[in-house]
């Protein structure tokens, strides 16, 4: 939700957006993320997300023709935090392009560990390479790196907030099973407070709309308020809490399980009592849909029984490998660096209905969802949030956009927590 926001950029109503769209050429989409930063995929166009797909389907079954694409490309890998699955398919990525790689694998390992800032990180770094990669534990980390230089940034996780390139690879896993991404009924289930790839999923899903969320946590884990609040903002998507997966299991048409984010807790006790609430058993799993499948972003600890990996329902290690074509897409597309022989298929088209679809304040849902900046935000407003990286960068600029919902009058563009008065 938080994004690169100017004021020319506000035009929010759905005609606008509409015709801005229906002037869209498919090469014009497939040409259009060149420059941009990924901080959420709300800074994105549905057009432009179904582009990233219909992108990584072509790579898939053409490796040849595309590994010169991003010949004399360099990536940087900023991790501030652990990761298997995300720096390393960002890397190959890069590589199977044609392209190079620098970076670090741990924040100890680089000058922060010195007390050097994002904002400066970045301002180095950007002189070295075309495109960053970063993690980073605080909330609006990645966003602070869109703000110090022009050079494309992905967020690559940034804290308990969002985790968009996970997304992609959650949508591609979905969409191979299900051909379509609306019109289902998704479970998610565990730790939805600290589980930012939940938290981009809904938001991207709530997008192509007529989704019902079946969010199953403990209550000390429940979704935040922001994305409860995107949810009841798109008129076509509904969603129920619970505690109970075997009450609720045999709805489902997708599982997304995930796991209870120990790095993120203060009191450990309350982890070690949480983190085996929900394991899934092939014997649980007798009670599920035949075709519903079971998505995890990995790694796992306890809540998936390795039991279930033979089961044809269990789609985790399928998302690892949409992850890196994903990235692929994704990597390629911001440099601006064409596919050999890639044409947008009919699929890049958004549909009549996703272009109409509007959600409850006007905002076209199929635009990129960019806020505006309040110049008239209130002076005394400051950020709640203990994880928001404004809270520990004390330099940094604090910033709020006037949110959408009556109940939440500004929310903190790093993170999107509801804002207080000092
Ligand atoms: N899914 C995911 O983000 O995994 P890693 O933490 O290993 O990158």
């Amino acid at each position: 939700m938080t994004n690169a926001m100017n004021a020319s950029s506000s035009s929010n109503s759905s005609s606008s957006s509409n015709s801005l769209h229906q002037t869209f050429s498919r090469s014009t989409i497939a040409n259009s993320l060149a420059g941009k930063s990924v901080v959420t995929l709300d800074d994105i166009s549905t057009a432009q997300i179904r582009m990233l797909l219909d992108k990584a389907r072509y790579i898939d079954s053409h490796r040849k023709e595309v590994a010169h694409t991003c010949d004399g490309r360099v990536l940087a890998t900023l991790f501030y935090e652990p990761s298997t699955r995300t720096r390393l398919s960002f890397e190959t990525a890069m590589l199977r392009l044609g392209g190079k790689v620098i970076g670090f694998a741990g924040a100890q390992l680089s000058s922060a560990s010195k007390g050097e800032t994002v904002n400066d990180t970045l301002k180095v770094v950007s002189n070295y390479v075309d495109v960053v990669a970063m993690r980073h534990p605080k909330e609006g980390a990645a966003f602070v790196a869109t703000q110090a230089v022009s050079t494309p940034i992905i967020n690559a996780g940034d804290g308990g907030h969002m985790h968009p390139t996970q997304t992609l690879a959650d949508l591609a896993t979905i969409l191979a099973r299900f051909g379509r991404l609306n019109n289902l009924t998704v479970g998610l289930c565990g730790d939805l407070t600290y589980g930012r790839t939940v938290h981009s999923l809904i938001e991207t899903l709530c997008r192509f709309g007529n989704v019902h969320f079946v969010l199953i946590s403990p209550d000390e884990l429940k979704t935040p308020q922001y994305v409860i609040d995107r949810i009841n903002d798109t008129p076509s998507c509904t969603y129920e809490e619970t505690r109970d997966l075997m009450e609720v299991i045999g709805n489902l048409d997708v599982l997304y399980m995930t796991r209870v984010q120990e790095e993120r807790f203060t009191d450990r006790e309350q982890y070690l009592r949480l983190r085996d609430t929900y394991i899934l058993t092939e014997e649980k799993l007798q009670k599920a849909k035949l075709h519903m499948p079971v998505l995890h972003p990995l790694p796992r600890i306890n809540e998936i029984a390795v039991d279930v990996d033979d089961d044809p329902r269990a789609a985790y290690f399928e998302q690892v490998k949409n992850g890196m074509l994903m990235r692929m897409a994704l990597e390629s597309s911001v440099l601006g660096d064409e596919l050999c022989g890639y044409e947008p298929t009919d699929f890049v088209n958004v549909p009549e209905d996703e272009l109409q679809a509007v959600d409850v304040h006007g905002i076209s849902l199929a635009d990129s969802r960019v806020h505006v900046t309040d110049v008239n935000a209130p002076e005394n407003l400051t950020c709640p949030n203990p994880r928001c990286i404004t809270n520990s960068e004390l330099t940094l600029k604090r910033k709020f956009y006037k949110a959408d919902s009556v109940r939440h009058e500004y929310r903190c563009m790093y993170c999107d927590e509801e804002s207080e008065s000092k």
